[in-house]
């Protein structure tokens, strides 16, 4: 059980939450929603114990038998000790160990019937007793079987918690939260950080838990399967929802509509006795009357709509040309000490290209934008800038786009940027930063904001090549369709990774897969590539060997595609189909210009008869026949003119038609 009550929070003149109430019963699975900056980080702090509360309190009756287990947003520090020895040690399980082994040298010393002996058994005894109650024997497995589950590799085991990049930092705490199973369960935003599989590790682990769960999210797919009951959070107030996302949506509809309605009839209400006062007010005899009505219109709660937040849209300003070729990449290759990330990789970006970069986690994506960005530096091979290029990164790692110490107003005055003062802080209001706000520092700006900060500093650099990693992460849904639309107006080129299909499927037109060290090239957008990777793992052998599937674009290079072994039944006949059709039209075009050349012909063998004609002098012998002939002449040129005209236009087509057909052979 977990009781809020009456809980107010201001941060500094802001007010956060307004006498919020809420019984949380045991075993509730909640989905807390609401948009970017409302406060939801901030109530699980609360509860955490970790924010000092204005007004109010929130009990846990029972709190010292309560186990809790907390993933925040962003950023956790951990120990710089192996991931096994990190799980054991917070477990409680490293010190039992430790006790036991310490009782065992003590029995080992002491003789049998002396009465120190018997009491250190009873001790090793109960240590003993511990350890198997936290299923100390069987923890290692479990703890691995959990971390492989989240995408870990067996020679991670070893590695130190701090040797990870943030986002396997909040995995690994994942992992440890779902292994030790706590009583209460509070998740900031778990589904960030992870990629397809794990995330689907993670929803399983999640329907068998039997704890009290609360988590934070903006995917709306996540809460509909995991979470029964809602708890919205707008404009300082907490509503709740009996029900999954779907129903909160279609409730919410329901409830506003409701509203409007009580409001409208409210609202005629009062016209009414405003009326009635107006019109008696000077009548001595109606005073009693008028009285009675102003007290009535007094006693109304006038009802209201809550707060409106404000739409937004942004744009990036435009920014200079480049060139054609945008990034060369020639035998790429990365390395780190022994492990290799990818090896020989080819392909080009193109000015005006939108392409998603994909792969499971650890494939090697965010490697990839590293080296792109200049982050970091190959191993081998070469990545060449095209003309003109101007990039801008957006990196996963939330710290490495801002610097928490700094203000708003500071980040964003550093960028090297040709707008004035007025123009940034009408983009800061874009981004919904206003007045003093821009004075706060970075290091309290909730996980939105601060996303929304870094891409406001990326739209300031004036770039024509954007390399995103992840950047919809912590977004709401309204700023995440924000941001797209600004993206799909962009002229620049785009190098995306995400894992966020409907964010993804209408913004590219190009799929780069890494897999096991090598890319895969798909022309489509997402969902191409997730129909073609699914009919794919169909027909490849079950050990997935190292396949190139077809790119349809040979001049991207990389992809060393033996196209005809892996295509379906139905991919076959559909190319069939289409090289017959191209056969055919091509066939009528012929025809066309058959027929043509046969007009032509004999347009100009007319011509040619009646120049002859006009040579002739009996032609001078006739009057008016000079004039006639003239006029036949030009009527026919008129008629070769366009007929010539025509027959450019279709040779030209059938030329086009004879390189279709070619490269559909090839
Ligand atoms: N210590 C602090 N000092 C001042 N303002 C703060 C502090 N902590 C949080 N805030 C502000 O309070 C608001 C709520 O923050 P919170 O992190 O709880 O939002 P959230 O709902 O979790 O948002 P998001 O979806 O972006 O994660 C934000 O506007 C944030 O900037
Ligand atoms: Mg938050």
């Amino acid at each position: 059980m977990i009781n809020i009550n009456n809980v107010s929070l201001n941060f500094g003149e802001k007010q956060i939450f307004e006498h919020l109430t809420w019984s949380i019963t045991d075993k509730s699975r909640i989905g807390l929603v609401g948009d970017n900056g409302q406060g939801k980080t901030t109530l699980l702090r609360a509860i955490m114990g970790q924010v000092e509360l204005g007004e109010g309190s929130i009990d846990i009756p029972n709190r010292k038998n309560q186990t809790m287990g907390y993933l925040p947003q962003d950023t956790v520090d951990l120990e710089p000790i192996d991931l096994i020895g990190y799980f054991k040690k917070r477990s409680g399980l490293t010190e039992l160990e430790q006790a036991i082994r310490n009782h065992e040298q003590q029995l080992a010393g002491s003789s049998s019937d002396s009465s120190d002996h018997l009491q250190e058994l009873a001790a090793y005894e109960a240590a003993l007793a511990a350890f198997q109650a936290k299923d100390g024997y069987a923890f290692e497995a479990r703890a691995k079987q959990m971390l492989k589950g989240f995408g870990f590799k067996e020679e991670d085991y070893v590695k130190k918690c701090t040797d990870f990049s943030g986002g396997w930092k909040m995995r690994l705490l994942l992992a440890f939260i779902l292994l030790s199973q706590p009583d209460i369960m509070l998740l900031d935003e778990p589904t960030n950080h992870l990629d397809t599989e794990s995330m689907e590790w993670l929803e399983a682990q999640l329907k068998d838990y039997q704890g009290t769960l609360i988590a934070i999210s903006h995917d709306r797919f996540f809460l509909d399967k995991l979470i029964r009951q809602i708890a919205e959070l707008a404009g300082r107030k907490l509503t709740i929802y009996k029900g999954n996302y779907s129903y909160y949506l279609k409730e919410k509809e329901l409830r506003l509509e409701a509203l409007r309605k009580e409001m409208e009839l409210q609202r005629a209400e009062i016209k009414k006795i405003n009326e009635f006062v107006e019109r008696f007010r000077a009548k001595a005899t109606k005073a009693k009357q008028v009285q009675s009505r102003l007290k009535m219109l007094d006693k109304y709660e006038v009802l209201q709509q809550g707060e409106k937040t404000r739409a937004v849209t942004i744009k990036f300003p435009p920014a200079v040309k480049s060139g054609r070729d945008v990034l060369v990449a020639r035998d790429l290759g990365k390395s780190y000490g022994e492990q290799e990330v990818f090896r020989n990789l080819d392909f080009t970006v193109y000015r005006g290209e939108r392409i998603a970069l994909v792969g499971v986690n650890g494939a090697g994506k965010t490697t990839l934008t590293r080296l792109i960005s200049k982050m970091e530096s190959p191993t081998a091979g070469a990545l060449q800038d095209g003309l003109n290029v101007k990039m801008a990164f957006y990196s996963q790692e939330s710290a490495e786009n801002l610097d928490y110490k700094k203000t708003i107003w500071e980040e964003i005055s550093e960028v090297g940027t040709r707008s004035s003062d007025l123009e940034r802080r009408n983009l800061l209001g874009a981004f919904l930063f206003s007045g003093n706000d821009i004075h706060k520092e970075v290091s309290v700006l909730s996980g939105g904001e601060k996303s929304r900060l870094a891409l406001l500093k990326i739209m300031l650099q004036d770039a024509n090549f954007l390399i995103l990693d992840e950047p919809t992460n912590h977004l709401d849904i309204k700023t995440k369709d924000i941001f797209q639309h600004a993206l799909l107006n962009y002229h620049g080129t785009l190098v995306i990774v995400s894992h966020d299909r409907y964010f993804l499927d209408c913004l590219v037109q190009r799929v780069i897969e890494i897999r096991q060290g090598r890319i895969y090239e798909y022309t489509g957008n997402y969902s191409y590539f997730v129909e073609k990777r699914r009919a794919l793992s169909n027909v490849l052998p079950a050990s997935g060997s190292d396949v190139a599937i077809d790119a349809g674009r040979k001049e991207a290079g990389g992809v060393t595609a033996n196209k005809s072994i892996y295509k379906t039944k139905e991919e076959k006949r559909r190319e069939a189909e289409v090289r017959n059709r191209l056969a055919g039209a091509r066939g009528d075009l012929k025809q066309k210009v058959a027929v043509l050349e046969e007009r032509v012909a004999l347009l100009e063998g007319q011509r040619a008869d009646k120049e002859k004609e006009l040579c002739e002098p009996a032609a001078c012998r006739v009057p008016g026949k000079i004039k006639a002939l003239n006029q036949e002449l030009i009527a026919i040129s008129r008629k070769l003119n366009a007929f010539y005209d025509d027959w450019h236009a279709l040779t030209e087509e059938l030329e086009g038609f004879d390189v279709t057909i070619e490269q559909n052979n090839a």
